[in-house]
């Protein structure tokens, strides 16, 4: 039978409370001696808290949700990855859920999350959620738990919010086809009025319109994140007779890939790609793709920081963090002496 807290305040003739409060290192008016006595009690007998007990008093589970849209997705899994490791050097658990890129699984998670009693929530909001603003809204604005929108975030809604630069990503990616001689540049952005994808669509636009270059409607093709849509945008590249492209994420630069190596389209030698995320060079064999780096890992520890500083310091001024992508140069840029169509 497992020693409680109940077995330990006995054993002192103090209340549980007192004990709860000793063990936590919280303060109370309770003599040196006897604070001393508690510990060795439970010390000999092995004592570990029960964390159901402990939040009884403390109010607190030294837990965190995370809500993630696609944990098949490597920049997804080395975002949790980042949090969870960073969240343990202070103590936290993280309890780790999938929406599968749909906002009602994000409204249910966040009840399923709360009903587990989590001290604080991480969030990177679905895909659908951008259609459905005022609902997932309306929700975090409910919470009495501090929270922090990650990556993906709602620009008019005042929260935590730790995200990258999109729009200067798209254009690092971009201008650096144009510097290679390109001209004809399609562009493979997630749904259209997803946050991430307008601003990395503004960020194409503005690489090209600063350049002159046309963009001609077939350059644009709507995917949604995933690697099946890459891979049936394949389709309409191969048609559309650009010599380059600019992938708005990794999933989709993956089955974008799948489809031109089926049809004998080597990259850079027909088609130049730079892609966005810079997590697929560890798995390529016969190529390595130019990409936008997000520093995933500096994404989670400042999003666990901005937690913890409201948490333990009771920082309440929301925090809105925009970091600084970076251009990976690899090998899947061609140079191009552009001739113009006759
Ligand atoms: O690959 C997943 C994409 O969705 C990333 O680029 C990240 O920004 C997320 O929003």
């Amino acid at each position: 039978m497992s020693f409680k807290l109940k077995d330990i305040a006995k054993e002192a003739n103090v209340s549980i409370s007192a004990v709860s409060l000793v063990l936590n290192d919280k303060p109370c008016r309770i003599s040196e001696e006897k604070k001393a006595l508690i510990k060795k009690i439970a010390e000999d007998n092995n004592y570990t808290p029960n964390i159901n007990a402990r939040s009884l008093i403390t109010k607190e589970t030294k837990t965190f949700g995370l809500i993630i849209p696609d944990i098949e997705n490597i920049f997804f899994s080395r975002l949790t990855k980042a949090i969870e490791n960073y969240c343990r050097q202070f103590g936290y658990t993280l309890i780790i859920v999938n929406s599968n890129d749909e906002y009602t699984q994000d409204l249910n998670l966040i009840d399923l999350l709360l009903s587990r009693g989590i001290d604080g929530l991480f969030i990177t909001i679905s895909n659908s959620a951008y259609n459905h603003q005022e609902d997932i809204c309306s929700k975090l604005n409910k919470l009495t738990i501090p929270y922090v929108m990650i990556d993906r975030i709602f620009p008019d809604f005042d929260c935590n919010k730790v995200y990258f630069d999109n729009v200067k990503g798209a254009y690092l990616a971009t201008k650096n086809l144009i510097n290679h001689g390109h001209r004809r540049i399609s562009c493979i952005i997630n749904s259209i009025n997803s946050q991430n994808s307008i601003s990395r669509f503004e960020g194409y636009k503005k690489a090209m319109e600063e350049h002159g270059l046309s963009i001609e409607s077939d350059f644009i093709i709507e995917g949604d994140y995933h690697i099946k849509s890459g891979y049936a945008a394949g389709d309409m590249i191969i048609k559309n007779n650009t010599t380059a492209v600019f992938v708005s994420n990794d999933m989709m630069a993956l089955g974008l890939l799948k489809r031109l190596r089926e049809e004998n389209i080597r990259v850079p030698e027909d088609l130049s790609i730079v892609s966005y995320d810079n997590l697929l060079n560890d798995f390529l064999i016969d190529m390595q793709i130019t990409s936008i780096d997000q520093k995933v890992s500096e994404l989670g520890t400042v999003a666990c920081d901005v937690m913890l500083n409201h948490i333990q310091n009771k920082e309440l001024e929301c925090k809105n963090i925009c970091l600084d992508p970076e251009l990976i140069i690899k090998n899947s840029i061609k140079d191009i002496v552009y001739k113009e169509q006759p």
